[in-house]
C-alpha cells in the first residue's frame, strides 16, 4: 500500500471513529453535570461511579436517558439495589460518601433523582436544584443532609414524591410547600425540622401519605377545612413532635385514611366522636398525650378494620368500649383487652 493511501485509509478510520463516539457521547450538559457530582462523592463502595468513564453517560450505571433526545433522566443510585439478572441477582448493601454538587441543575432534563440510603451524603441540597422545573421524584432519604430546605425546591410543581427523611434537615417546613401541587407523597420524618405545620399543606389534593413525625414541630395539627382537600389522603403521621392544642373535628373529613398516628405529643382535649367517620382506618395511634376523656368514644365501634389502636398514657381511665372484643383484625392493643372473637393461628394480642 503506498504511503498516502495508507494515510487516507487511516483518516478514514479515526473518522469513523469520531463518529462512532460522537453519535454515543450524551450532552454535554449532562456529561458535566454528571462528572461534577462524580468529583464531589469522595467514596463509593459499590464502585458503581468508577464505572462512569467516557463520553456515553447513557450508559453510566444508575443513569437512564430519554431515548428521542438523548437527555439524562433519571440518576438511580441508592445504597440497596439489585446487581446482575433475574436469573442470578446480586443485592448489593453500599453506601457513598460526599456532598451533592450544584452542578446537578445543568442535568435540566432531570425527573427522578434516587439517592437513598447512601447513608453518606452530607452537606446541603444545592439551592441550584429549584432549576430542575421536571423533578418528579427527589429521594435523598436516610443520609447525614443537614441543611434548611431550599425555598427553590418549592417551585418544583411537578413533584409528585419528596423523600427526604432520616437526615438532619433544620429549619422551619415553608408554607411555600403548598406550591407542590402535584405531590402525592411527603416524607420529612426524622429530622430537625422547628416551627409549625405548614397551613398550605392542607390546600395540597393530590396528597396521599404525609409522614412528619420524629421533628420537633410545634403549635396545632393542620387538617383541611373541608372534605374535598384530601381526597385521596392514607397515611397521616405526626408523631414525636411538640404539638399542641385539640383533635380537630375536621378529623372526620378524612373518610379515605387508613393510618392515623400522633402518638407522643402534648395534644389535649378529647378524642373526637368524628373520628367513627373514618370506616377504613386500620392504624390508630394517640398514645402518650395528653387527652383529658375518661373513655374513648363509642363512635370507634364503627371502625372495625382497625388493626392497631395504641391509647396508653392519656387520660383515658375508663375501659375500652366492649365492642372492640369484636373487631376481627385488632391485633395490637396497648392496653389490657380482652377478645371475645376466636384469634386467627398464629396471632398474639400484646
Ligand atoms: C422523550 O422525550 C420526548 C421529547 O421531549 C417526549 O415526547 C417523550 O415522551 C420522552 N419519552 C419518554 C419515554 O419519556
Ligand atoms: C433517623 O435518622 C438517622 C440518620 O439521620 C438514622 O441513623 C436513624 O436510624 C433514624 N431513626 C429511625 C427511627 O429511623
Ligand atoms: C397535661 O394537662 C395538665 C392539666 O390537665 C397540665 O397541667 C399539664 O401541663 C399537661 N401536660 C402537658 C405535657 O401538656
Amino acid at each position: 500500500m503506498a504511503s498516502h493511501q495508507f494515510i487516507c485509509f487511516l483518516a478514514m478510520i479515526s473518522l469513523m471513529i469520531i463518529n462512532i463516539s460522537a453519535n454515543k457521547a450524551c450532552h454535554p450538559d449532562d456529561l458535566k453535570g454528571l462528572n461534577d457530582f462524580k468529583a464531589g462523592i469522595h467514596s463509593d463502595t459499590s464502585s458503581r461511579l468508577s464505572k462512569w468513564i467516557g463520553q456515553d453517560c447513557c450508559n453510566w450505571p444508575g443513569i437512564s436517558c430519554n431515548s428521542t433526545t438523548n437527555r439524562v433522566v433519571k440518576i438511580y443510585l441508592p445504597g440497596h439495589y439489585v446487581s446482575g439478572d433475574d436469573e442470578s441477582p446480586n443485592f448489593v448493601s453500599s453506601t457513598m460518601s460526599g456532598s451533592i454538587s450544584p452542578s446537578i441543575s445543568l442535568l435540566t432534563s432531570l425527573q427522578v433523582i434516587d439517592l437513598n440510603k447512601l447513608v453518606g451524603l452530607t452537606g446541603q441540597i444545592p439551592e441550584s436544584i429549584g432549576v430542575l422545573k421536571n423533578l418528579k421524584e427527589l429521594n435523598l432519604q436516610t443520609n447525614q443532609i443537614s441543611s434548611t430546605i431550599p425555598e427553590s425546591l418549592f417551585t418544583l410543581t411537578s413533584l409528585t414524591t419528596l423523600n427526604l427523611e432520616n437526615n438532619h434537615l433544620i429549619g422551619e417546613i415553608s408554607e411555600n410547600i403548598g406550591n407542590l401541587q402535584a405531590l402525592q407523597k411527603l416524607f420529612l420524618s426524622n429530622n430537625s425540622f422547628t416551627g409549625k405545620i405548614p397551613v398550605s399543606i392542607t390546600k395540597i389534593y393530590s396528597i396521599s401519605t404525609i409522614h412528619l413525625e420524629t421533628n420537633q414541630l410545634v403549635g396545632e395539627i393542620q387538617l383541611p377545612l373541608s372534605p374535598a382537600q384530601w381526597p385521596l389522603i392514607k397515611t397521616l403521621a405526626l408523631d414525636n413532635n411538640k404539638l399542641t392544642g385539640v383533635i380537630p373535628d375536621s378529623i372526620g373529613y378524612l373518610t379515605t385514611l387508613s393510618s392515623l398516628s400522633i402518638s407522643n405529643n402534648q395534644l389535649t382535649g378529647p378524642i373526637p366522636s368524628c373520628l367513627g367517620n373514618i370506616k377504613q382506618l386500620q392504624i390508630l395511634k394517640v398514645n402518650n398525650n395528653n387527652f383529658s376523656v375518661e373513655m374513648l368514644p363509642t363512635s370507634i365501634c364503627g371502625l372495625t378494620e382497625l388493626s392497631v389502636l395504641y391509647v396508653a398514657q392519656n387520660k383515658i381511665h375508663g375501659p375500652l368500649p366492649g365492642c372492640l372484643s369484636s373487631f376481627k383484625y385488632l391485633l395490637d392493643v396497648d392496653i389490657p383487652f380482652k377478645r371475645t372473637v376466636t384469634l386467627p393461628m398464629g396471632v398474639h394480642k400484646q
